[in-house]
Parts: C-alpha cells; structure tokens; sequence
C-alpha cells in the first residue's frame, strides 16, 4: 500500500530548471527573497516585477473556485465568479472512482486557469476520525488506503491543467473547534498507518506541487513548523520537492517557520485584523500594506537573517521551491493553458460525481426505485429539499452558476403530469425545536400522496455568516452530538406512520443518528452534499434512471459513543490536548474488531440490480499476489460494484485490525454480463508500521484475503501462507 516503504523522492523537478532557478535567486536581494515566502494580500503571495516573478494566486477550494474577495476578506459584486460547484469530498469518494476523481481535478484546474488562479487550496484529505468534525463535509474517508486512490486521481486532474494542487491540511487536523491550540498526541504507528499514508501518496504518487501545514499543534510544535513532520517526514523520508504553504494564520514563530520547512507564510493578516492591536488601530482595524510586513516571515525574518541568527541560504531554499513550482506551471514563461468555465463539460462531471456518490442504504421490499408511469402525486417534505448548500461550510464555499436542489430535481424528472406537493416539515433555526403545525402540514401531504421523500439530516447552518456552534457542517465547529437537529425526528417518524412508502433522504457530512427510526423506514439514501446538478442525480436515483453504485467512505456507527474516537480515544481535546487512544482502530478498523455492529459498514452500498462473485483463485507469486474472480451482474438492470478487497493476518503476536482495505475496483455491467476482474497485491499491502524498527515490516503468520461487496459483506475468503 502507498503508506508503506521508501519510494524515489518526487521526480517533477528537472536539472535544467534547478540551474535556471540558482541563476534567479542569485539575482534576488534579500528584500526580494522575504517578499515572495509571505502574503501580499489574503490569497496572494509577493512576487518581483523586476524580474518577472509573478505573485502567486491561490484560491479555495476543494470543490470549487472560491468567489473573490476585497483585502478585507469581503465578496466582490459584480465579478464573474459563479463557477461550477462540484459535490463534495464525501460523495467524491462514495464513487469509489479514481478516474472521477481525475475528472473532478480537471474541472478544478480548467476553471482556476480561466479565473487566473495558480493555486488550488484542495483535496482535503485529513481522516475522518469522528463522525462530529465539522469539516468532513470536505474530506474524503476514514481509510487511507481509499484516501490515497481518489486523491492522486484528484491531484493529477488539477495539475494535468498546469495548476497545482495542494493537498490539505498537513497533518492531523482532525477536529475543528480548537484546531489554532490543540496539541495532537498519537502513536507513531497511527501516524504511519492511519494519518499520513495519504498525504505520501499524495507526494509520491500524485507528485503534488504544494502542500499546505495545518492549524493544530502535532507533539507540541505547530505542525505548519513541526521539525518532524515537515523536515523529517515530507522532505526527508518522502523527498518532497514542492513548497509547503502555511494554513491561513497557522505560522506562530519565526525561527521554527524558518529552520523547520514553512516555505510561505499564508493568512497571518487574519489573525493580526483580529487582534486588539489591529482593531483598536487608527484605521478602524482594515486591512493596509504595513499589515505584511508584520507576518512571522516577513520583517521579522528578514532581522533574524541581518543579524546572523538564520543563514541566508534556509531563505534560499525557500525560493528555490516557490521557483520550482512556478516554472512547473508556466508562471514564468506565461504559457498558461486558458481554462474554461461553467461548460457543460464540467456540469456534467458535478452531475456523474453526483451519480455515483449517492448511496442506496436501505432499500426493503423493493420501495426503490419509484416509477413515474402510474404515480398520481409525490409529497416532498423537509427544508433540505429547497436548501442551496454551495455557499455554505466555511472556506470552501462556492457562488455556484446555478444550483439544482432535490424538489427541482424531481420537478426536473417528473415533468409536469406528476403532482409535487411540498412541505417544509421542520425550521432550519437557531435551537429550533419540533414545530407541530409544520409535521401536521407533512403528515397531512404524505397521507394523501402515493409515495412521500424526506429530505433531511445536517445543513451548513441557519446563517452562512456565522460559524458558530449551530452550523454543523462547517469550519471552525464541531457538531455538538449526532442527533438530528431541528425536531427532525419527530418529524421523521410522523411520516413514517402515515405513508409507509416514505423514502428518507440523508443530506449532509456524514453520519447523523437515525437509531429512533431506522427500522421503520423502508428506503434510505445518502444524498452528503451533492453539488450543483445534486438534485438532479437524485431525482434519477430515486427513479431508477440512474442504479446506485455509491459506497460509504466512512462508518456510520449507530450511536456516538460506538465511534472509536469517543470510545477509546477523545474528542474533542481538553485543556489544550488530544490523546488518539484508539491508535490504528479508527473507522471499520475499530468496528470489526470490536465487534461492535455499525448502522451501516464502511464500504456498504446497495443496487437495484445484483452481482454474483465466482469462486476466487489467489496465487502468490513470491512477495506479490494475484487474486482473479469473475464478477457477474445477476440482476436485470446494468449497474456498477464496487469489489473490495480486505487483507487479514492470521495468528500474529503484532495488534492489527481485523481487515484492513487494500484494493479497489469499480466494475460497470449490463444485465447478465461478467467480467474477470484481477487484483494485484505488492509486499506493501501486508506490511505493518514497526515502532520499535522505525520501518515497515510483515510480521510472520499467514494472511486472509477476503473480497466482497461491502466490510461486512464478503463474499469470498482464501488463506495465503
Ligand atoms: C482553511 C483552509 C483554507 C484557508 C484559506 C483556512 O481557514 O483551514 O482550508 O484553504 O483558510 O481560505
């Protein structure tokens, strides 16, 4: 697996452009040099006119290109900003598609070049290691292993179109509340196994140019300036190249940013506009130029190097990788590709992520899918039907071209003929409380309608503007607990007893509790964040113009406490810390060995049609194994599976999980037709994180490799020796 061994260190930087850059630097006066590794305003970084070196652009985000801001952080009117909003992380890796994932970044990268952009501040890979984060709506899983897939797909797509890509937030920010203080502490083998195999896939395999340090503190350094992280681990071990850029505010000190691999200082402006100094200030706290020279590698850097305390070369090598990225991406030659904006291209690729992320979690009795043909009328009920979610969440945010939601999307499907009758059901409010006349008003619509859709779970918030701790799927919070807000359940279950064909539709980041309902609901889906046409690839979904091949990219336990991370672990940290007790034992990791029974496993997902799994041959070859199994779809529609394969070490004195996903492949068939599909294993893909060894080593004792349909859904197993 990618998290393991020692590859080449990245290979995009060539001889010839290393000598172009030394001519460069040597060219650069020392003011010169501090003014390009520290912002010039909120997304740019300085550049030198006098020797054509541009300032760098960057720009959120991970699902699309963020609309534009003064220097004060406010939007701009008037510009043409409202760009394609892609769905987001989660339903990227539902679709359990690398080459979505490619074509996700090409979108990402077309759209930045049209709008001059250099920089994409996207993926977002942390862990998912509770379902309260407020940020999973961004990323991608609990898994490394799948995060490593979608992610190089990702990365190569944007920097395909000659932009780069930057892989966030390096590492460990994995909660959001106290992301500016806490202090991270886990196992080396967790950090190994669990937290970093992404990001050095990233490196590696996707050879991203950028990278950006995070917020939290990781063994008591910042780990934007972690001596270990960054000097030891990305550069080092992994022979990262590029340039590692802060996260917006999360460079604390000079002479760490500067000895311990920060190469541009980004954001700092935020947190000086923020503080008293600056807001007591004459200028009524806005933002001016002095404010620059203020950043930790701005002034400041430029003193230490006068007076001896930092050598002039550590500046040096941070120009040499801002170079390096700027001539990879034609920054100094002008030979930018153009980009192209809102085509329908990327329409239809917000549409196909869409598509395939959605996933069919329940579906008894067949209620799914719904046939237009003989429907009299459909009752929609809950704001999350009529709710544009592209502005929301923080960062990340997009001023989307246009936004279909669900009650659009099955308007869309249905046409006119069919009767859509909507009710709110419940309030998007601040401490919102069931409200009886509205579930009256929803009981009344499913009661005298054929089928009823319900469209609820987690929102952005009830005000985009504020970040607080009723915004759910957002930065800077994290969700209070699991349940469902604004009465919904009351709502949920009212409506289950009047219209028993009710078709519940989760939207949102992730796991949200739905233990008071579940079995009473026949059909359920996960609908996460779906993006621009979102509401459209559910109409199609629900009508069975579209056959579900979506997979959970993360757990969803049935109760909080049952997540590892609240189980074994903390979270959030107290009095400025995080203990990571559960160690490897994050997601399905956890579940399976526990034995503790999830709502729905990582990897599950279901169709409307059905696939068969031949016996599987497995043959080792040496270090390396080969695995075959025909795969046939059964059932009478095409569809697509997902075959997963876990490896499992038998009779071993080393702690590991009970399976651990190693392979993936998403397999498209008509009805009746099979495929042979081929898997194949290196020596990586049974190695475990030695601490005592510093390396990764395979521990004796023989392996299970188990292929199925979902983590708890095997449908062959086979011993290797
Ligand atoms: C976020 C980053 C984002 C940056 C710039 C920060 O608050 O953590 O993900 O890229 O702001 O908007």
């Amino acid at each position: 697996m990618s998290g393991a061994g020692n590859l080449a260190a990245q290979s995009l930087f060539n001889t010839a452009a290393e000598a172009k850059i030394t001519k460069l630097i040597r060219k650069m006066t020392l003011d010169e040099k501090i003014a390009v590794i520290h912002a010039s305003s909120s997304f740019t970084s300085g550049g030198v006119k006098r020797l054509g070196i541009p300032e760098i652009t960057t720009s959120d985000g991970p699902h699309g290109v963020r609309p534009e801001h003064g220097r004060d952080w406010v939007l701009d009117e008037g510009v043409d900003d409202a760009g394609t909003y892609l769905p987001t992380g989660n339903t990227l890796a539902a679709t359990w598609n690398p080459t979505l994932g490619y074509a996700y970044g090409s979108v990402l990268g077309s759209e930045a070049n049209y709008r001059s952009k250099d920089i994409i501040l996207g993926p977002g890979i942390n862990i998912i290691r509770s379902p309260l984060n407020g940020r999973n709506f961004e990323y991608l899983s609990e898994d490394p292993y799948l995060i490593a897939k979608m992610a190089v797909g990702y990365i190569k797509g944007v920097q395909d179109q000659g932009v780069s890509a930057c892989v966030k937030h390096y590492a460990a920010n994995n909660e959001e509340a106290d992301r500016g203080t806490v202090n991270v502490l886990m196992s080396e083998r967790a950090l190994r196994e669990i937290y970093l195999p992404g990001f050095k896939a990233a490196v590696q395999e996707g050879q991203v140019n950028s990278i950006m340090g995070s917020y939290n503190k990781f063994r008591g350094q910042h780990a934007t300036h972690s001596a270990y992280l960054v000097n030891t681990i990305l550069k080092g071990e992994w022979g990262f190249k590029g340039l590692l850029m802060s996260d917006w505010g999360s460079v604390h000190d000079t002479k760490e940013a500067l000895l311990n691999g920060t190469d541009l200082e980004m954001g700092t402006d935020l947190v000086l506009m923020n503080s008293t100094v600056s807001q007591t200030a004459s200028n009524g706290g806005k933002v001016h130029e002095d404010l620059y020279s203020q950043f930790f590698m701005a002034d400041a850097a430029k003193a230490m190097v006068k007076n001896g305390s930092i050598k002039e070369a550590v500046i040096d090598e941070k120009v040499r990788r801002i170079l390096r990225v700027m001539l990879k991406t034609h920054m100094l030659d002008g030979k930018r590709i153009k980009g192209v904006y809102n085509s329908k291209n990327h329409q239809a690729t917000a549409l196909k992520v869409a598509e395939e992320g959605i996933v069919l979690l329940k579906n008894e009795g067949g209620l799914l899918p719904l046939s237009a043909a003989g429907l009299k009328s459909v009752a929609v009920i809950g704001e999350n039907a009529t709710r544009e979610n592209a502005m929301g969440g923080g960062s990340s945010q997009v001023k989307a071209k246009y936004e279909i939601t669900p009650l659009e999307g099955l308007k869309n499907l249905l046409g006119k003929e069919t009767p859509v009758k909507y009710a709110q059901g419940y309030k998007i409010a601040l401490n919102q409380q069931a409200d009886s006349a509205l579930i009256q008003q929803a009981v009344t619509a499913a009661r005298s309608a054929d089928v009823a859709i319900i469209y609820c779970g987690w929102t952005h918030g009830y005000d985009y503007s504020k970040w607080d701790n009723n915004a759910y799927d957002a930065e800077g919070v994290d969700k209070p607990n699991l349940d469902m807000p604004f009465g919904q359940n009351e709502l949920i279950k009212a409506v289950l007893e009047a219209n028993p064909k009710t078709i519940v539709v989760l939207m949102g980041g992730g796991p949200i509790d739905i233990s008071g309902w579940v079995d009473h609901a026949a059909a359920i889906v996960e609908g996460w964040y779906p993006g621009m046409e979102g509401g459209n690839a559910l109409a199609k979904v629900l009508f069975g113009q579209v056959n579900p091949s979506g997979k959970l990219p993360m757990t969803f336990p049935k109760k909080l406490e049952d997540s590892p991370a609240h189980h074994l672990g903390e979270f959030p940290g107290k009095n400025g810390e995080v203990h990571y007790n559960e160690g490897i034992f994050v997601g399905y990791r956890y579940f399976d060995t526990f034995k503790v029974k999830p709502q729905y496993a990582f990897g599950h997902g279901l169709s409307y049609t059905t696939f068969t799994y031949s016996a599987m041959s497995v043959k080792r070859n040496g270090n390396a194994v080969t695995v075959k199994v025909k795969l046939k779809n059964s059932g009478s529609r095409a569809g697509a599976e997902v075959l997963q394969l876990y490896v499992k070490q038998n009779q071993t004195k080393i702690e590991k999980p009970e399976k651990e996903l190693k392979a993936f492949r998403k397999i498209f068939l008509k009805a009746g037709e099979e495929q042979l599909v081929e898997f194949q294993l290196t020596a990586d893909a049974f190695k475990y994180y030695d601490e005592t060894q510093k390396g990764w080593l395979t521990a004796p004792g023989s392996f299970n490799i188990m292929l199925g349909s979902a983590s708890d859904d095997i449908r062959g197993e086979r011993t290797v020796l």
